[in-house]
């Protein structure tokens, strides 16, 4: 097969996964993008694979126990624990280009006929791609380990750290140098090797001082190092559409970092130094705002309800553990057949991960139209007449604009505290995320309903349904 036609055949590949990324950002079309970018990678492999002149019996082989394993896990994953799902997924993807790297320098300068020359380049990206591979992969390991508990969430921190792991760092950069000037000897396979262990090393001590709940961010970083790893390995091996695709999801994950990053005002070094999580969360009452709350039960909400011309639900963390979705889209239509305007306000970084609330309203069949982003709905709060916050709490908490000492302070929120009346479900006065009090709870407009969100929603529509 010829060079030109191959490589045309990548650019259409390369063109579907662009297609498919820029579908990715609506709801209303992430499905297909998702297809899309499949099939550019299906066309992709298969190109690659009849250019190659391989022994396909491995490679068949090890289609059908990836695609096997893959589908068994996505069959059986929780939607809440996804992010779990796609560290492993990210930790693989490491692992890939680590294990890839390590073979193609091993063929290079070992083999008796190599089939090119192991330039100072190819030395180079060999390097990179084996160091970001390995410390991906590694890195996704403690990341998996911390959001499903099987290793503490808290943020192991302590003395000396960062001096530690720039001294990991320090020793790969000075290792990779000497193993570039000289990667075909005894020396630069010792070399090597230490390169792999110091990498899978670093994963694991770079990742430690972050808290459980910062994982999402780190995820989706080291979902940027997977790509860069890939991108690195197609340099390696000269594939054109490896050095694109890990190109893509490179910068995706970048973007996707620092957007998260954005939405909970912090940086990237806050998130990754700064050690969040390492101590016990401040419980309601140390010192945060306090007052009278006014409990309401679910005749109470109903009347409230009952009488709205607009409500907008807010969900966050606390709507996917109850897995409340598809009750709030029967309370939802209910409202709407009582002539109310529904809308469902999202927070970016409600719940835990990217496009959380997005995806489980999705799967309660929640119409795309009805979502409305935090920007749009801020500026039209105060004619909203009922908002009915349901398990979130830091994304809502008016302490982010207004306490300059707290620690979410400047973090954009949905200010439900303007609407006529705010209607909280949680099941307790437990902070969220960020361990703190919220004001909203004992605001003039604010009832709390307490109790599990599924079942107080599931108890309303019972209210709707007995009038
Ligand atoms: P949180 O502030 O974490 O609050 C969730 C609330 O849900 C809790 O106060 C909890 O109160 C309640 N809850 C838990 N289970 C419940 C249940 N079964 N029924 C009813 N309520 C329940 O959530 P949020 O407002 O969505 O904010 C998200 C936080 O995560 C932000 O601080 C954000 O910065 C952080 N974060 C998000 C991401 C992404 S990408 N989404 C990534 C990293 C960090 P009770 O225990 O009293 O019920």
């Amino acid at each position: 097969m010829s060079l030109p036609f191959i490589n045309f055949v990548y650019v259409i590949s390369a063109a579907l996964f662009i297609f498919g990324l820029k579908m990715l950002s609506s709801p209303a079309t992430a499905r297909k993008g998702n297809l899309l970018s499949s099939l550019g990678m299906l066309i992709a492999i298969i190109i690659t694979l009849m250019n190659a002149g391989l022994d396909y019996k491995w490679i068949f082989l090890g289609i059908l126990i990836g695609s096997g394993i893959g589908a068994f896990v996505a069959i059986r994953v929780e939607m809440t624990s996804m992010p779990e799902m796609v560290a492993l997924f990210n930790g693989f993807g490491g692992i890939s280009s680590l294990l890839l790297a390590w073979t193609e320098y091993h063929q290079l300068a070992w083999a008796e006929h190599p089939h090119r020359e192991l330039s100072v380049f190819i030395s180079i990206v060999t390097f990179l791609s084996a160091f970001i591979g390995g410390v991906t992969f590694s890195g996704s390991m403690v990341a998996f380990g911390k959001l499903s508990g099987k290793i503490t969430q808290k943020a192991v921190v302590f003395k000396g750290q960062h001096i530690m792991n720039a001294g990991i760092l320090g020793t790969a950069l000075v290792a990779a140098t000497i193993f570039c000037i000289t990667p075909a000897s005894a020396l630069g396979y010792v070399l090597f090797a230490l390169i792999l262990v110091v990498a899978l090393g670093f994963g694991i001590t770079s990742t430690i001082p972050i808290g459980g709940a910062d994982m999402p961010v780190v995820i989706s970083l080291l979902n940027s190092y997977s790509g860069i790893a890939a991108c690195a390995a197609g340099f390696v091996i000269s594939n054109n559409i490896l050095i694109v695709a890990g190109a893509l999801v490179g910068a995706s994950g970048i973007i996707l970092t620092n957007i998260m990053c954005k939405a909970m005002n912090r940086s990237l070094a806050n998130v990754l130094f700064s050690g969040f999580g390492s101590t016990t969360a401040v419980q309601a009452g140390d010192g945060g705002p306090q007052g009278e709350v006014r409990p309401a039960s679910a005749e109470d909400v109903y009347y409230i309800l009952e009488a709205a011309d607009s409500v907008a639900f807010v969900p966050g963390y606390g709507l996917a553990v109850a897995q409340a979705q598809h009750a709030v889209k029967e309370l939802g239509d209910l409202l709407e057949a009582n002539d109310t305007e529904v809308s469902y306000a999202i927070h970016p970084v409600a719940g835990r991960m990217p496009g959380h609330m997005n995806v489980l309203l999705a799967e309660a069949n929640v119409p795309y139209d009805q979502l409305v982003e935090m920007d749009d709905i801020n500026p039209r709060m105060d004619s909203v007449d009922v908002c009915v916050v349901i398990g979130a709490n830091d994304v809502v908490n008016p302490a982010a604009l207004d306490d300059e000492s707290s620690p979410i302070y400047g973090m954009p929120i949905i200010e439900t505290h303007r609407a006529k009346t705010v209607i909280v479900l949680k099941r307790s006065m437990n902070p969220g995320f960020a361990g703190i009090q919220n004001a909203l709870f004992f605001a003039e407009n604010a009832r709390m309903y307490f109790g599990d969100a599924k079942a107080s929603i599931q108890a309303l529509v019972a209210e709707f349904k007995n009038d």
